[in-house]
């Protein structure tokens, strides 16, 4: 079996459109040029919360919505990827030491405030690098096992922390909760 013909038998990227009529996410080629632009104002959030149903996301697998406009990754983590985000010290991020998580502003990038939940199960991130807007590829890839940008290489580990390559920021973690079964973004 080819390498690319594994990758596409194992793959668990699944999309969900939250949107009637949206386009297609697709992995490695859309590209998202308004990265700066990534925070709505609170007005445009309350209009557009949306509510996903998570209960059927197994751990390690990955759900992708569209909200905004944009990519949402929503990743279910396993235990072993949640052990390697928390064995990572901020002297390890040399990046970007910022949580960049809206529900925690001003917190340094340690997996405890990357991650939705307190037991780090779940992680939620705006699903564009933050170099230049291409939509990252999951499922472990690149040399930290997380997200990896084919656009112009950057690696993220398993927390979306920038670790190697031209990204400047750790992915974006949006305004979410859980509502029982159901996340809710914005
Ligand atoms: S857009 Fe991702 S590395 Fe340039």
């Amino acid at each position: 079996m080819s390498h690319a013909e594994d990758h596409e038998g194992t793959r668990r990227d699944f999309l969900y459109y939250a949107t009637a009529g949206a386009g297609a996410v697709t992995a490695g080629a859309a590209v998202w040029p308004l990265v700066h632009q990534m925070n709505p104002s609170a007005d445009v959030l309350a209009m557009s919360s949306i509510r996903v149903d998570v209960s059927d996301i197994q751990p390690g697998t990955q759900l992708t919505v569209k909200w905004l406009g944009k990519p949402v990754f929503i990743r279910r983590r396993t235990q072993a990827e949640i052990d390697e985000a928390r064995a990572v010290t901020l002297d390890d991020l040399s990046i970007d030491k910022s949580s960049q998580n809206e529900n925690k502003p001003g917190s340094d990038a340690m997996d405890e405030n990357r991650s939705i939940d307190e037991a780090g199960e779940w992680l939620v991130m705006i699903g564009v690098c933050t170099h230049l807007g291409c939509v990252p590829l999951g499922d472990g890839a690149g040399e930290f096992n997380g997200w990896f940008c084919p656009c112009h290489g950057s690696h993220y580990d398993t927390s979306g922390r920038i670790r190697k390559g031209p990204a400047p920021d750790n992915m974006y973690v949006p305004i979410a909760a859980f509502d029982g079964d159901e996340l809710v973004l914005g």
